[in-house]
Parts: C-alpha cells; structure tokens; sequence
C-alpha cells in the first residue's frame, strides 16, 4: 500500500543500508546515508538542501545527512541536510527538522514537531506532537516534552542574538509551556503545564504558572492514593527505556561505576 516504489527517488550520492524500506513518492537527496532496517514512510524529503541550493549557489553541496538504523520515520517527513539521527528513533507524520540537528538514539519525535535546526537532543527524549523547538536549544538526555510546547531562542525580537535554552537529562516540560531563551531546566526537574519559564528552573524543582515559580522539589510530588513518592519519574516508568530490566536505581548504579 504504501511501499509499491511509486515515484520513489533516490540520489546516486545516497548509501541505503541492508532491508531499508522506503514509501512511495519520498525522495531520499544527496549525501544521505540511511542505515540498516530503517523504514522511511511515504512522501517524506530526506536530506532537503539547504537555502543556498534554491538560491542556484553553483557549488552548493548537500551536506551529509545521517539517519541510524533502525529508525522509523513516518509519512510526510521533511529531514533537512546535515541532520545526524542516532539509531532507534522515530519520529510521527509531518515532522520538520532543519538543518545541522543532532538527534541521539532512541529518541521518539511527534506528529507535527518543528525542530528549528542547529540543536542537540541526546538519547531517548521523547517529544510529543506539536513542540516548537528554536535554533540552538539543547537536551540532554532521557528528556520529556509534553504537546504544544515551545522553546523560544530570541528574548528581544528580532535581533541577530539568540540563544537556545537547555534542559538537563531527566527533566521535564508539561504541556503547552513555553521556556524563554537561555533557560536552563536543571536534571530530574518539571515544569508544570502552561508555564511560561523566565527564570532557571534548579535540579529537582517543580516550577509552575506564569511567570513560572518553584512550588517545592519534586521528591515531594506524591501519589494521592498511595502516598508514594512520584518523581523522579524513572523510578515509576520504565517503557522503552535502558533501566526495563533491573530498575532505574541498578541501572544508575551500574552506569556510574
Ligand atoms: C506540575 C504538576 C504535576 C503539579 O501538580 P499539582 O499536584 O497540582 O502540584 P502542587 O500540589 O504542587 O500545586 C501547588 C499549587 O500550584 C498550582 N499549580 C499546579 N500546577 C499548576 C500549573 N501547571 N499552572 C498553574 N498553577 C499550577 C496548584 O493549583 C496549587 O495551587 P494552590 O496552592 O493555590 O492550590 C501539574 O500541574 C502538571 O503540569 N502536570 C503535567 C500535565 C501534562 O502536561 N501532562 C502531559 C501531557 S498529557
């Protein structure tokens, strides 16, 4: 249905890994190295030239653009060139990521996420759908992003300086909140859903409203019913993550030996 390679167009400068698939009408452009078993859906650009290209530059020059393997990139995607993706990401329908963002492993990007280029995300983040994400932002690691969030890089628009925010690994942004440029959210921390973010969120602190406060430390966030301690969320949930088998607190440990 959708892997009949109709209109299928691949550059001669591509690499296409051992049982790649890709969808009808989806374009794989140059320098693109796709890895093994990953399945590219239908109607999706891969490797889309940068600006300069449609500006007729006579030397331009896709740069490389790396999908791992593994991945899944769903239907009516637009990867633009220079992305690094690590292995086993995925990401929804109608994603965009711009040029020069480097996706870790792992990672699982939204329906409809704009990912403005010029990032760094490490391995399993989970974006959901429709998060806006500026140029220069950085997320660590194990970072989780609700719907509708956006990340701002220019405080006094326009203006020719911008900075991306950075949230640290294990922390967390709630729904439809917006984290002002340059912000750092610090490890293990949460932002509740439609904060606007203005100030340093620390390790651990759960900072809600707008303009967002710190109401307390996350340790403190407990179960209604059982009374226990939710946060920090690995120790609750484990799907899809390194820690499934032995438990986030072996898992650390192992890890920090
Ligand atoms: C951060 C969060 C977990 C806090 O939950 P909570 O149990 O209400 O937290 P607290 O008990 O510490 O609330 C302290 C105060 O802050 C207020 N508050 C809590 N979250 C708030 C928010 N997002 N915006 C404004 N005020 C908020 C509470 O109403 C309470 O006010 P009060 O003292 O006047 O009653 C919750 O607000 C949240 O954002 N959850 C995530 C929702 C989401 O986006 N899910 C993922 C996508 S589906």
């Amino acid at each position: 249905m959708k892997f009949d390679s109709r209109s299928v167009r691949i550059s001669p400068t591509a690499t296409i890994g051992h049982n790649v698939r890709i969808g009808d009408n989806t374009v794989i452009g140059d320098g693109v190295h796709i890895g093994d078993n990953t399945v590219i859906a239908n109607d999706c650009w891969i490797g889309e030239p940068l600006s300069d290209y449609y500006f007729f530059e006579k030397n331009y020059q896709n740069p490389p653009t790396h999908i791992g393997a593994n991945c899944l990139v769903r239907s009516h995607a637009i990867v633009y060139a220079g992305t690094h993706m690590g292995d086993h990401t995925s990401t929804g329908h109608r994603v965009t990521i711009r040029e020069y963002t480097r996706i870790g492993a792992h990672c699982r990007i939204g329906t409809n996420c704009d990912l403005q280029g010029h990032l760094d995300i490490g391995d399993y983040c989970w974006l959901h759908s429709e998060v806006f994400v500026a140029q220069g932002t950085r997320l660590g690691h194990f970072v989780l992003i609700y719907p509708k969030v956006m990340f701002a890089n220019d405080k006094m628009p326009p203006s020719n300086e911008t900075t991306g925010a950075v949230v640290a690994d294990f922390g967390q942004v709630a729904a439809c909140s917006v984290v002002m440029p340059g912000i750092r959210i610090g490890q293990h921390a949460l932002v509740g859903s439609s904060s606007v973010v203005t100030r340093d969120v620390p390790d651990y602190a759960v900072a809600v409203g707008n303009p967002a406060r710190l109401t307390r430390d996350v340790r403190d966030l407990l179960d209604p019913d059982t009374q226990m301690p939710l946060y920090p969320w690995p120790m609750r949930f484990s799907r899809g993550m390194p820690w499934a088998e032995v438990g986030f607190e072996a898992w650390q440990k192992a890890r920090t030996h």
